[in-house]
């Protein structure tokens, strides 16, 4: 049993919430939940996500902070090591694996859809796609940017490439910067920035009125009402609730090891029950708040309700790099607030991406008492090679593939499994008490039957359902397109190869330590 002294730590407290509100608040609160709650009952929709807030939501944070900052006292940053902590039994540290492997695979896609964010916030401020009068050709700016499309504007996947390169850098440069100089350096200056960019955004859009004066049915009262008013009947529907489930999870980042991971630079007295809670809420005021009132009304506000429901349809980056472009064009000044929103997903992004780097890097130096500068560079040549597929494949569905296993399903297996081993086979008590230990509040003692029955049983069933409704037809390819099926077994195998090496790396860390 080592004492933690010569960890690396967080430089305050302020910049931990920051760095872990940023890791929570992502392209998923501007681009993933306006989508979700107009698809699924508007209004309503904020029933089951609240509901799942408070059972899934909450309690897993607490958990993942406690697991985390347990882990952190023997000298463990990401979730082998951290479970072997928990559960002496020679498994522990595979079912660990699952953390490392979702934050990698998840990092690798991740952080190219965050280097768009980046191209487009440059085609902004150049007005590069003001040309661009209608949804089809702005739709084929983005689909040739990304080579999924012949077009007009790009011929070749060079300017994309080159934005994955710049994103790649700055992220790698942070990470090798470490936790305090790195982490919590871009959080204290991303975060507020953020923040000045989503009021401007939301104060925008709410003064747009109604933009045409032939329709003045089109207009952002309208563009709110559309998402918040609540549409009861939905909630009747299983997909709705399983939908709230699924935000709440991507949300705010949990079940994938990346909260473990910033949690273990705590000392074993530091709060974690007001700081998790802290993040929580700054998380649910950007994407509530911020992310509820930008795309979706100024959609209404521009193209109306039959239009915007089409765009909401076509999924998240419609909304974000289509419709919003075709905005920004017509408004005053509309580079600039172009360059504002895509700047603002931009650090959303990059706040989650470094987050998804940490687990692998913790894994190396605690395990292999490699250098913070060594470990990072082993990451980066790793997600380097692996992105090139997602890049060149993108068209025949290798980011989908990677994104369902690591991104959707991977989430509440892991959640289940960490929820188990800290409630269960390390014990309630237990585990109720680190949770505890330094809290500036205690945690409400209804959540102790929450996270010991509840929440388990929630994950329980949402991984049976998902696993029947989507995991097996996708596992099957049953409505797959043929042509893409090469390559969705060429995404397999690169995650297949992933978590092998993983595997493998973790016997070779146990093996050659003696514990
Ligand atoms: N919460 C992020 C978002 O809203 C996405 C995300 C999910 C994430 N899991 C994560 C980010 C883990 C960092 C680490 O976009």
């Amino acid at each position: 049993m080592s004492e933690n002294n010569n960890r690396e730590q967080w430089g305050s407290r302020i910049g931990l919430i920051l760095a872990v509100a940023g890791n929570a608040i992502g392209l998923g609160n501007f681009l993933r939940f306006p989508v979700q709650a107009a698809q699924n009952g508007g209004g309503a929709f904020m029933i089951p996500y609240f509901i799942f807030f408070l059972i899934l939501g909450i309690p897993l944070m607490w958990i993942e902070w406690g697991i985390g900052r347990h882990g952190g006292r023997f000298n463990h940053g990401s979730a082998p090591g951290m479970f072997d902590v928990l559960w002496k039994n020679k498994a522990a540290k595979y079912f660990g694996a699952v953390g490392l492997f979702i934050s990698l695979v998840i990092m690798i896609y991740y952080t190219y859809i965050e280097s768009w964010t980046l191209g487009f916030s440059f085609f902004s401020i150049t007005k590069t796609y003001f040309d661009e009068t209608s949804f089809d050709t702005m739709k084929n700016f983005l689909y040739s940017y990304q080579g999924r499309e012949a077009g007009t504007h790009f011929d070749s996947l060079l300017p994309a490439y080159i934005f994955m390169l710049i994103t790649f850098a700055i992220n790698f440069w942070i990470l090798f910067k470490g936790i305090s100089a790195g982490i919590e350096k871009l959080a204290k200056i991303a975060m507020p920035l953020l923040f000045v960019f989503g009021v401007i955004l939301v104060i925008r859009v709410l003064t747009l009125g109604a933009p045409d004066p032939t329709h003045p049915e089109n207009s952002v009262i309208n563009g709110l009402a559309f998402i918040w008013n609540p549409d009861l009947s939905k909630l009747g529907n299983p997909s709705v609730w399983i939908a709230a489930a699924g935000q709440i999870f991507f949300t705010l980042s949990v079940g994938m090891g990346t909260i473990h991971a910033y949690a273990s630079y705590l000392k074993p007295k530091d709060d974690i029950v007001l700081s998790g809670l802290s993040t929580s809420a700054t998380n649910e005021f950007a994407e509530v708040i911020l992310g509820g009132s930008i795309a979706i009304p100024a959609a209404v506000a521009f193209f109306g309700l039959t239009m915007t429901t089409q765009i909401a349809a076509g999924g998240s980056f419609d909304l974000g790099f289509v419709s919003m472009p075709l905005i920004f064009r017509q408004i005053p000044f509309g580079e600039f607030f172009g360059f504002l929103w895509f700047l603002l997903l931009f650090f959303a992004g990059i706040t989650s991406s470094v987050a998804m780097g940490q687990p692998v890097i913790a894994f190396l130096e605690d395990e292999f008492k490699i250098s913070r500068k060594k470990a990072t560079a082993i990451l980066a040549v790793v997600v380097l090679i692996s992105v090139q597929f997602v890049i060149f494949f993108l068209k025949f569905g290798f980011l989908d593939e990677m994104d369902y296993w690591a991104g959707t399903f991977g989430l509440v297996l892991f959640a289940f499994v960490e929820t188990v081993l800290f409630m269960w086979v390390f014990g309630a008590d237990k585990a109720w008490k680190e949770m505890n230990e330094g809290g500036d509040i205690g945690i409400p003692r209804i959540f102790y039957p929450i996270m010991k029955y509840v929440t388990p049983t929630v994950l329980f069933v949402i991984m049976i359902w998902w696993f029947v409704q989507d995991a097996f037809p996708i596992l099957l390819l049953t409505n797959s397109n043929p042509e893409q099926v090469p390559y969705i077994w060429g995404a397999r195998i690169l995650m297949i190869l992933l978590y092998a090496g993983l595997f493998y790396l973790i016997k070779k860390a146990w093996s050659k330590s003696s514990r």
